[in-house]
């Protein structure tokens, strides 16, 4: 159930039985000479649709484009500041709270997200705190890492080991071939696993890790450990969002 393949009257309706909302979120960002610049995006998108379809939740529309300021030494890539993210995150809250939505899941794919979406959320509770006698609605925020579930983790081990690295990665590049088979690609990568290490801007970055991944080899993606991983990070946030929309808003 997607929200803008929706009517405003059944939006209306699925409010009386439900007030939360999944929210996939990811970034628009270069992964290295064979990944897609959209994969973060189209990762926290298939998670969270998927994850909408089990669990009989309205999906929001995706907001594509994160924080990703140290990627944009690499053609393609955008960002938001992260001030601009979190004004971001809190208009979109803001505008389904005044509906009725209590409960935001936000299905997440890229990492520089964390930071800023930890921040909106305590701007978004700093208001209800504030001003105690507004009658704003109350609203609860969990933000998930696709990435991080379980048995995700799991499998990344069981077929990655050291060439998972943490950009780039044979999880996320598998994920994508399994949502769009066409996109399959593969070319010699030197070295065949890339350097780990830290970067703070687009500069330092670029210089850091060349050809843009980090202590990954994405050759080793399968559209087969795509959708072993799909479903496995489906079902890990299942059990989550069912714990998380039984909490009081
Ligand atoms: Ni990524």
């Amino acid at each position: 159930m997607l929200l803008h393949l929706q009517t405003w009257p059944e939006v209306e309706t699925y409010l009386k039985r439900s007030t939360a909302i999944i929210v996939p979120i990811g970034s628009t960002e270069q992964h290295g000479p064979t990944g897609l610049i959209g994969t973060d995006a189209i990762c926290g998108e298939a998670v969270g649709r998927k994850l909408g379809e089990t669990t009989n939740t309205l999906v929001a529309p995706t907001i594509a484009v994160g924080m990703a300021q140290h990627h944009l030494a690499f053609p393609g890539s955008m960002t938001l500041r992260p001030s601009t993210l979190i004004a971001v995150v809190k208009d979109n809250v803001e505008s389904l709270a005044r509906h009725g939505f209590s409960h935001f899941y936000f299905v997440n794919g890229h990492g520089g997200n964390v930071a800023p979406f930890s921040a909106a959320f305590s701007e978004i509770y700093a208001e209800a705190s504030l001003m105690r006698a507004s009658n704003r609605p109350n609203v609860r925020c969990r933000l998930r890492n696709w990435y991080d579930s379980g048995r995700v983790k799991e499998i990344s081990r069981e077929l990655y080991a050291g060439a998972e690295g943490s950009h780039a990665t044979p999880s996320e590049v598998s994920l994508t071939w399994a949502v769009y088979p066409e996109a399959v690609r593969r070319m010699k990568l030197e070295p065949e696993i890339a350097p780990r290490g830290s970067f703070t801007d687009a500069a330092d970055y670029r210089r850091n890790f060349p050809d843009g991944r980090i202590g990954s080899n994405p050759n080793l993606a399968s559209i087969e450990a795509g959708q072993r991983l799909w479903d496995a990070a489906v079902a890990d946030l299942a059990k989550d969002l069912a714990e998380f929309v039984a909490e009081p808003a």
